[in-house]
């Protein structure tokens, strides 16, 4: 990678690089997608290939998978798999009690189903990601194609009776044609400014027709790795309420940093 990492990539790779160190030899792992689940396939396939490390992963994305095979890792399906020792992911928002916004890159559906069949989700995210409530990140719904503008406008309409500050649908774009998922669908971001009931939203979302996930993660993430750009790491459990602090140093001139991701 040439040029200095910025603090925000300083960040997310110290949190990918500490969550890394979660996988032991014989584990099934959901790989998650976006720029920091990219540095933490990386810090994983540099285990594979100097350590020895011996896992299987389940990517949650086509560009995860490829990332994942280039460095060396063994990828199988969900399906293979079946269940997953755990999962680590990125996240675009969290707040306190460690539910999410997810889905910024559009990978929400395949990170849902992943997250969900893990005995434990593990979320890396830059420090900026915390807020105290969900909803300035738009909150990205994956629609199938066939009818998408009625289902923009039943969502429209069902978020006039729910707790949240804007209510307006935006068709993700990708140039000038509609963004298309893994799955073939569509992503609508919904601009609420703040969610005041996020359980409750995840689930009315999910009774439109039309819709066949929202980005809303609750009660899934279990540990939240929050990195800072000057190397510092935190580790969170919802389950034990304990949290941790590290610090881990860097070398820019490492491997790893020849090899940009997504
Ligand atoms: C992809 C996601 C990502 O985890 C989320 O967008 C965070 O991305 P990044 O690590 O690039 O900030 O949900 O669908």
């Amino acid at each position: 990678m040439s040029g200095e990492l910025s603090p925000i990539d300083k960040a997310k790779f110290v949190a990918a690089r500490r969550a890394a160190e979660l996988v032991e030899d014989g584990m099934r792992v959901g790989l998650g997608t976006g720029s920091t689940a990219a540095w933490l396939v990386r810090c994983l396939g540099e285990m594979v290939r100097e350590d020895g490390l011996k896992f299987r992963g389940v990517p949650t994305s086509a560009r995860t998978a490829e990332l994942a095979r280039e460095v060396g890792i063994e990828v199988i399906s969900l399906d293979e798999a079946r269940w997953l020792d755990l999962t680590i992911d990125g996240a675009d928002e969290f707040d306190a009690e460690l539910n999410l916004i997810k889905g910024g890159g559009g990978a929400l559906l395949q990170e849902k189903i992943v997250a969900t069949a893990s005995d434990q989700m593990i979320v890396i995210a830059d420090a900026a990601k915390e807020v105290d409530t969900l909803g300035a990140f738009p909150l990205p719904v994956e629609v199938i194609p066939f009818g998408w503008q009625t289902t923009q406008v039943l969502i429209e309409e069902t978020l006039v009776a729910m707790d949240v500050m804007g209510r307006k649908a935006g068709l993700r774009m990708n140039g000038t044609r509609p963004f298309i998922t893994d799955e073939g669908n569509h992503i609508l971001d919904l601009h609420l400014g703040r969610i005041g009931n996020a359980r409750q939203l995840a689930m009315v979302l999910n009774q439109i027709p039309g819709v066949v996930e929202n980005g809303l993660f609750i009660d899934i993430c279990d540990v939240l790795v929050i990195g800072h750009g000057d190397g510092r790491v935190e580790m969170r459990d919802i389950n034990t309420g304990t949290v941790q602090e590290d610090r881990l140093d860097f070398f820019e001139s490492d491997n790893l940093f020849r090899d940009p991701g997504d």
